[in-house]
C-alpha cells in the first residue's frame, strides 16, 4: 500500500486526501493550524459520502479510515512515498516547508507542491534533495477534476519526474509534464488568455456576462469535456490541423495581433464587468453552488469513466 503525506488540511489537502485515500493509500494530514485539523474527519467524511452516491466510490467508510490526522509535520512524513505540499501561496511559505520536507522525509519520496503559480525553482534551489522535488499542480477540486500539472525545476531529477506521473497515475489522476518551468503553468496560461478575453468582450458591451458564460458552458465546454482544442480542430477540416490553421488561420491571425490588452484587467474594466454581471453572491450562495458544480462533476466523470475506451 502506498502511502501520502499532505501538508495542509484547507480546501486542496483535503481533497488530496480524498484522492489518495479513494485510490486505497494510506493518508496522514497536518496542519499548522489544529482547528483545521479538527475539522477535517467531518468534511472529508462528506466528500466520500458524495462520491459514494454519484457511484465513484464503493467503500466511503474504509477510505475515511485510511486518513490520519496528524499534529507534527515530521510523523506526517515518514515513511512516505509521496509528499504533497498544501500550505499557503506564497514563496516564504513555501521556502520554510520545503526545507522542513526535505529534512524529514526519508528518501526515494517524492516532495510535491500544489502551487498555483510559484514555480519550484523559487523554494527548492538551497536544498539537499532538490533532485527529488518539483511542482504538482491540480485543478479545484482534485479529486473531481483529474489533471495534475507536474513541473520540474532545473534540478529535479527526470527519474523524479517519471515517478510523479505513475504515482499519480497509481492514485487515479491523469498527470501531464510540462517541460520546463513557465508562469501559470499550461492550465492558468489557457484560462488566462480565455478570460482576457472574456473580460474585454463583456467590458466593451459586445456580449452580456451571463450570455459570455453559456458560450462556455453550453458551446465549447461541453466538447472540451471529452476532446482538448487541437483534437477539436483537427475534426473540424477535412485534412486535419494543418487544413483547419490553412482555412482558419487568417482570421486567428488578426486575433492574435489583436489580443486583449493588460488593461481589461484594471479596476475601470472589472468594475464595468462586475455591474454588468449583478449582485455578487453570499457565502451561503457561493456555498450551494460549488456543493451543485461538485455534484455534476461527479456525475460527468462517472460518464467519462463509464466509457473508458471511448479516448476521442
Ligand atoms: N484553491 C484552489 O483553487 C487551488 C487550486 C490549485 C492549487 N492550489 C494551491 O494549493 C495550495 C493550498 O491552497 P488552499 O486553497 O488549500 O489554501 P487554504 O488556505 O484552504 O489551506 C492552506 C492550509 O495550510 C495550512 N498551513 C499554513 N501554514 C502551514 C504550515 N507551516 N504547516 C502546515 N499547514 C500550514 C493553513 O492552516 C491552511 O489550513 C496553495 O499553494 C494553492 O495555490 C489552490
Amino acid at each position: 500500500m502506498q502511502t501520502a503525506g499532505i501538508i495542509g488540511a484547507g480546501l486542496i489537502g483535503r481533497a488530496w486526501a480524498v484522492v489518495f485515500a479513494r485510490a486505497g493509500w494510506r493518508v496522514r494530514i497536518t496542519d499548522s493550524m489544529p482547528a483545521a485539523l479538527e475539522r477535517a474527519p467531518a468534511l472529508l467524511a462528506e466528500s466520500f459520502g458524495q462520491l459514494a452516491a454519484a457511484g465513484l466510490l464503493d467503500d466511503p467508510d474504509g477510505a475515511a479510515t485510511r486518513v490520519t490526522c496528524v499534529a507534527s509535520l515530521e510523523a506526517t512524513v515518514a515513511e512516505t512515498d509521496l509528499v504533497q505540499e498544501c500550505g499557503p501561496e506564497t514563496v516564504a511559505a513555501k521556502q520554510a516547508l520545503f526545507a522542513a520536507l526535505d529534512a524529514a522525509t526519508p528518501p526515494g519520496a517524492v516532495i510535491a507542491s500544489s502551487s498555483s503559480a510559484i514555480v519550484a525553482s523559487l523554494y527548492t534551489e538551497g536544498l539537499a534533495g532538490r533532485a527529488r522535488c518539483l511542482v504538482a499542480h491540480p485543478v479545484n477540486p482534485p479529486h473531481l477534476v483529474p489533471i495534475v500539472e507536474l513541473c520540474p525545476a532545473p534540478w529535479t531529477a527526470p527519474e523524479t519526474v517519471t515517478r510523479a506521473r505513475s504515482l499519480y497515475e497509481q492514485a487515479g489522476q491523469v498527470p501531464v509534464t510540462i517541460n520546463r518551468e513557465v508562469e501559470g503553468f499550461v492550465v492558468n496560461r489557457l484560462q488566462g488568455a480565455l478570460l482576457s478575453e472574456a473580460l474585454r468582450l463583456v467590458g466593451e458591451g459586445i456580449i452580456s456576462p451571463q450570455d459570455l458564460d453559456k458560450t462556455v458552458s453550453d458551446g465549447l465546454g461541453l466538447r472540451w469535456a471529452f476532446i482538448g482544442p487541437l483534437a477539436t480542430i483537427e475534426m473540424n477540416a477535412p485534412d486535419g490541423i494543418p487544413d483547419y490553421c490553412a482555412r482558419f488561420g487568417p482570421f486567428y491571425r488578426r486575433l492574435a495581433a489583436d489580443s486583449p490588452a493588460p488593461e481589461v484587467w484594471d479596476a475601470p474594466n472589472i468594475a464595468r464587468v462586475a455591474e454588468a454581471w449583478g449582485d455578487a453572491p453570499d457565502k451561503a450562495e457561493i456555498e450551494r453552488r460549488s456543493a451543485l458544480r461538485d455534484k455534476r462533476l461527479a456525475a460527468l466523470i462517472a460518464l467519462k469513466r463509464a466509457r473508458p475506451g471511448e479516448k476521442h
